[in-house]
């Protein structure tokens, strides 16, 4: 018996653009799962974005060739789909369901034979043949009558992009919109000089590249394009480029550019094929156990930091000891200066396995973090997993971070599907108290230099079941790569190095702070679904606005809210300075309405402008030290909602 899928629930998805599901309530294992991979994925689709959408699927094949004698190379398998389903659901997660299929002549019958109506993709399909391969432009052109005057979107049948491009379209409203990956090969696509992150000149197949910064097979325009169609010439090689369409809009000042955040293929040679499958398969591999018995496994150094946590310490440590990962370093350290106290007790008694590091005066939550950091580099761990005391984990935890990190060499952080938790209200909740609201799925980075849990407070439908890059992950369970750790280190007045910024008071900020220098230097943080964990957390967070901040805060304790305050600013001053003016404006309204809201409400925390104030010395250390980073800072801003 199925659940009957009308009316599905309501997904809005920014903008006019929205995504109705189906959701099986009735047999929830048979949910479909938003991979942007899975082959099924575009079936429970049903869009209603009035923008339509283009796919080129014509074109010689030459360099597929004997492959594309008898067949077009868009029907070619990549992995376990045709080429041009991924096109297709390129468009189909960005809400577009209404596209006009453009082949070449020659098997223009096969593609009506495999998407049809694209009734199976709830979509609508319409075909118009290219006469002859004269170009990109061209066909492009081919679309005027489907589109009109309307704005659009054309995505190359060979192109794998498994960015969402949703907000994209949603925001788009007129010129155009090119985006932007790094390549290794620049000669072999139409690269964008930039200025900064505005495009001033794409060229097509560089002899001597301006950047290595490749405009991938996906173009937004308005109905400008045909009348600029209309007025191009055809290049040396007898064809309309859209390269030369691109810089028509450049010219007029009307372009716009994005960067993908995912991995990018482009189908189109015998290498590239074959690179783009197995890349596919990978990603698509279902996460294999690690081999925890005599394997190579690396080892994982998992720190707790008690803090009179004795009432979560037997279920928590239970969770990690039933973990499917074997080659597991638990090191527990004791904030509390009391020689004998009950966490330690309790910690002897029932977990001998633990190690335990003491502080020999007080730290903060970076000291104790860097001290973990050392001692888990003394056991040669190359990882390091941050956890709070009050939280269950999945037994797959661990293995979900470890094998998401150990796929991408780049990547430096790896954090799951955060949950909240309430151990003590477990009537109130049932079973063991895990509820279904989400604490934090990544870390994301705002325009005001705010920094927000993704997904905090609502409720898990599924809705971030999707890997992906992260801005930064959520400090409360991460696992980090040791390498990558030290690689960002600041190095302090004594000459010792500091991973986690020991200026940083208490637990606030401090993951974010990593975070960033990650970013900065190059690294990529990871979001894993499938590792999933519940986090007792006192205060929930609902809403992003004003309202909801000043709500929130009204939960906290003075303490809190001055150890906060002193730690926000010392990233601010860290920080804003590399970003460009338009991050800097924003932030500096925000701050201000910030400052009057202290000024009325929360006088208390104006001496805290003195207790920085002090610090100035050792914050100006650290930005010297950043300085290194100073060409990446425009990445920051790309990742800024
Ligand atoms: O993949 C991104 C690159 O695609 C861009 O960086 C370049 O600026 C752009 O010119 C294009 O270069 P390619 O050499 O890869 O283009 P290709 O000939 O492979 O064509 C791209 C897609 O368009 C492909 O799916 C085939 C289709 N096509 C091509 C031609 C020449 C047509 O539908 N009709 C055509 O006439």
């Amino acid at each position: 018996m199925f659940h009957n899928p009308s009316p599905p629930p309501l997904i809005l998805r920014g903008g006019d653009c929205f995504t109705l599901r189906y959701i099986n309530t009735i047999h929830p294992e048979k949910q479909p799962t938003t991979h942007p991979l899975d082959n099924k994925n575009s079936m429970y689709y049903y869009t209603q974005c009035s923008m339509k959408g283009v796919i080129l699927a014509g074109g010689s094949g030459s360099r597929l060739m004997p492959n594309t004698k008898v067949t077009n190379k868009h029907l070619l398998p990549v992995y376990n789909k045709p080429m041009i389903y991924y096109a297709i659901e390129t468009l189909l997660r960005a809400g577009i369901r209404d596209i006009l299929i453009l082949p070449g002549k020659e098997q223009a019958g096969g593609f009506a034979q495999l998407l049809g109506s694209g009734s199976d993709f709830n979509a609508n399909f319409t075909y118009r043949v290219q006469d002859s391969a004269s170009g990109l432009a061209y066909a492009v052109g081919l679309a005027e009558p489907f589109v009109g005057q309307d704005c659009f979107m054309v995505v190359f049948g060979d192109n794998i992009i498994l960015d969402d491009l949703t907000r994209d379209v949603a925001e788009f409203k007129a010129g155009a919109k090119v985006f932007l990956t790094k390549v290794p090969d620049p000669s072999r696509y139409g690269i964008a000089e930039l200025a900064g992150e505005k495009v001033v000149r794409i060229i097509e197949k560089p002899t001597n590249p301006p950047s290595d910064w490749a405009v991938v097979g996906a173009y937004l325009y308005d109905g400008r394009a045909f009348e600029f169609i209309r007025g191009l010439t055809p290049s040396a090689r007898g064809e309309l480029e859209i390269t030369d369409l691109n810089n028509k809009y450049i010219d007029s000042g009307a372009m716009q550019a994005g960067f993908l955040k995912e991995p990018w293929f482009d189908a189109g040679t015998h290498e590239s094929l074959v690179e783009a499958a197995a890349a596919i398969r990978d990603m698509r591999r279902p996460v294999e156990r690690i081999k925890t018995v005599n394997s190579p496994a690396p080892k994982v150094a998992a720190g707790v930091i008690l803090a009179n946590s004795r009432a979560y310490l037997p279920k928590f440590f239970e969770t990690l000891r039933a973990q499917d990962y074997r080659n597991l370093e638990l090191i527990a350290f004791d904030s509390n200066t009391e020689t004998e106290n009950e966490d330690l007790a309790f910690i002897k008694a029932n977990f001998p396995e633990v190690t335990i590091l003491r502080a020999a005066a007080p730290a903060g939550t970076s000291a104790a973090h860097n001290q973990i950091i050392q001692q888990a580099a003394l056991q040669n761990a190359e990882f390091y997993l941050t956890l709070h005391p009050e939280m269950i984990l999945e037994q797959n935890f661990v293995s979900e971070l470890v094998n998401t990190a150990l796929r991408d060499p780049q990547c430096a952080a790896v954090g799951g599907k955060l949950k909240q938790w309430h151990l003590f209200s477990e009537r109130a909740y049932g079973g063991a108290g895990t509820t279904n609201f989400l604490e934090s799925t990544g870390v994301l980075i705002t325009r005001e230099h705010r920094f927000i849990n993704r997904g905090e407070g609502e409720i898990d439908h599924g809705q971030y079941d999707q890997d992906c890059a992260v801005f930064g992950v959520s400090g409360t369970a991460a696992l980090y790569r040791i390498s990558a750790l030290k690689s960002i280190a600041f190095i302090n007045e004594s000459g010792r190095a500091e991973y986690f910024d020991e200026l940083l008071i208490f637990k606030y900020k401090e993951d974010v702070d990593v975070a960033y220098r990650l970013q900065l230097a190059g690294y990529r943080a990871l979001y894993n679904p499938r590792a999933v964990a519940y986090h007792d957390y006192t205060s929930i967070h609902h809403g992003r606005g004003m309202l909801a901040t000043v709500r929130r805060r009204r939960q906290k304790t003075r303490r809190y809210k001055e150890w906060s305050f002193i730690n926000h600013h010392i990233i601010l001053s860290k920080y804003l300075g590399g970003l460009s003016g338009g991050v800097v404006r924003s932030t500096f309204l925000y701050e201000l309405k910030a400052l009057i809201y202290s000024i009325l409400l929360e006088p208390y925390l104006l001496p805290q402008f003195l207790r920085l104030a002090k610090m100035s010395r050792q914050i100006a250390q650290r930005k010297l030290q950043l300085q290194r980073y100073a060409p990446n800072f425009t990445h920051i801003e790309r990742w800024m909602v």
